[in-house]
């Protein structure tokens, strides 16, 4: 991408310091977007909390029920991709979700984060539907959404629990269907990425 080469790899127990750092920084550029916490923000994103955060999104990734990936930029910890609630059997569908470091953001990351994330799901993962939840003032995320073929379902109203209130979010999604090759791959015949 722009910005330079993404990749999404399974999280880590040593990402702790550096999600610790960003969340911690960018609390107004993610908590408009992200689902109201029990505790403080800062109590919630400091080092020591990451084993606890880690843990558990582990356990639901050995149960086959998630799958959490930290996304780097040129190898560096810069943000994590989500594909959540992994359903099998006739609906084979899963939600997806991301986050990326403000300070790289406008370079292409999560469009290439979600192209990628989408690929596996729809790949090795056997996903049938993927599907995303985001509120319509996040432009920068619709935007992502729809670069990458995500289309609009429609609204969700009081959907989740965020930033404080229930706010109304919109529904987009994909089946394996609308992909012709790879969702990587459109980008890149678009010239809007190319392969490393
Ligand atoms: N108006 C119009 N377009 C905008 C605006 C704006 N205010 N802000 C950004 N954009 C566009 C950019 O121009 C770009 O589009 P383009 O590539 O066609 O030019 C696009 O939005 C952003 O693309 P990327 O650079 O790939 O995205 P980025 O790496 O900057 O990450 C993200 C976007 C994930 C939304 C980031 O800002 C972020 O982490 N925000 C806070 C958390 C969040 O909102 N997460 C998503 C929740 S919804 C969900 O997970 C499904």
């Amino acid at each position: 991408m722009r910005g330079g080469v993404v990749t999404l790899r399974a999280i880590r127990l040593r990402d702790g310091a550096a999600w610790s750092r960003i969340r911690t920084r960018d609390r107004e550029h993610l908590e408009p977007w992200e689902p109201t916490g029990l505790s403080p923000w800062n109590a919630r994103h400091g080092v020591s909390s990451y084993p606890a955060v880690c843990g558990s999104l582990r356990s639901e990734a050995r149960s086959g029920r998630m799958l959490p990936m930290a996304i780097e930029l040129d190898g560096r910890y810069c943000g994590q991709l989500t594909i959540g609630n992994i359903v099998r059997g006739a609906l084979r569908s899963a939600w997806i979700g991301y986050w990326v470091d403000s300070e790289v953001t406008g370079l292409g990351v999560a469009t290439a984060a979600l192209a990628l994330g989408v690929d596996h799901g729809f790949g090795p993962v056997g996903l049938h539907r993927i599907e995303a939840t985001v509120r319509p003032e996040n432009i920068a995320s619709r935007t992502v959404l729809r670069n990458v073929g995500f289309r609009e379902e429609g609204v969700l109203q009081r959907y989740l629990d965020v930033d404080g209130a229930w706010r109304d979010h919109l529904l987009v999604a994909m089946t394996v269907e609308e992909v012709a090759t790879s969702t990587a791959d459109v980008l890149v015949r678009a010239g809007r990425a190319a392969w490393a």
